[in-house]
């Protein structure tokens, strides 16, 4: 039998360790994959994709910048990418695609299973209101986090993320001029891709109590500069991306599979491998 086709989108994606990721998951299960990593500028991700689904492509993840864009392409789409507005998982069905998105259960495994924390009553903040942060917003909330606080640069963004929450006494926008005033948080998750486009704005130390966990949804180089600040003012946790990485990448693989692969080897594999730059407290 030949192997399933399938690919990760996104630009940059040259890095993405999801090709690595699927590998293992395949060798694993026995099930026979072909997985890359294909680079496409937001402008000519639809053209790539159905050159993808031409050549046979059945399943593809969708990373940065490209996640809405996904979402607005699919023929049909789950509760849960409807609620995030984004999409991060695509399945070829009936000759189109249908969109998913695993993220907010994969950070809700990682954060539980594997770091074991409890986010009940947590009061949150989420900086960023981009895919990503759109992903794990619903999540954080059928969690059962406290009152969720969201900040980002561009505050129509912030707005829209909270309104599509529909639960106005809980989720609130604010600005970053807000932060000093805001008091400290139990949980702040940096959903922007700030490291990687000119820094994040300075956070006030101020923010963080003795209980905090702060989880930075990215990994490796891009995880550091947040997760500095995290630990220079004593939080509790300090927690990058790479577990809900793994994770979000199995729940996928269980969507084009019908089987959920074992998650703990590759993870020790990858934070072995990481060691030097992510380490969670
Ligand atoms: P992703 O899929 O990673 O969420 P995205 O949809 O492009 O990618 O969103 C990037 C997020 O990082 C946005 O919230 C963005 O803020 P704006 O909407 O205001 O652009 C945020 N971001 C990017 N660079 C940033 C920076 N230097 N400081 C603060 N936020 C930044």
């Amino acid at each position: 039998m030949s192997p399933s086709r399938h690919a990760v989108f996104g630009h940059p994606v040259a890095h993405s360790l999801s090709p690595r990721i699927h590998a293992a998951f395949a060798a694993q299960t026995g099930i026979a994959l072909q997985y890359e990593a294909i680079e496409v500028a937001p402008e000519a991700f639809t053209a790539s994709l159905a050159s993808f689904a031409a050549a046979g492509g059945s399943g593809a993840n969708v990373t940065l910048p490209l996640k809405e864009a996904a979402f607005a392409l699919c023929a049909d789409t789950s509760a849960r990418a409807r609620r995030a507005g984004a999409v991060n998982t695509l399945i070829r069905e009936n000759g189109g695609w249908r969109g998913d998105n695993t993220d907010g259960a994969g950070l809700l495994r990682d954060l539980g299973d594997r770091q074991g924390l409890d986010l009940r009553e947590r009061r949150t903040l989420l900086l960023g209101a981009g895919g990503a942060a759109r992903g794990v917003a619903p999540a954080l909330l059928d969690a059962g986090i406290g009152e969720l606080f969201v900040i980002n640069r561009d505050s129509a963004r912030a707005d829209a993320l909270v309104d599509a929450q529909e639960q106005p006494g809980r989720v609130h926008s604010r600005y970053y001029t807000d932060l000093t005033a805001l008091g400290e948080f139990d949980l702040i998750v940096n959903a922007t891709s700030a490291a990687r486009n000119g820094g994040l704005q300075k956070l006030p130390m101020s923010l963080v109590g003795a209980r905090t966990a702060c989880v930075d949804l990215s990994y490796g180089e891009a995880s550091i500069p947040f997760l500095a600040w995290a630990r220079a003012a004593s939080a509790h946790d300090a927690v990058d991306g790479l577990g809900m990485l793994v994770e979000q990448a199995a729940e996928s693989f269980a969507l084009w599979h019908g089987v959920r692969p074992e998650t703990d080897g590759v993870y020790a594999e990858l934070r072995g491998r990481n060691a030097a730059l992510v380490t969670a407290d």
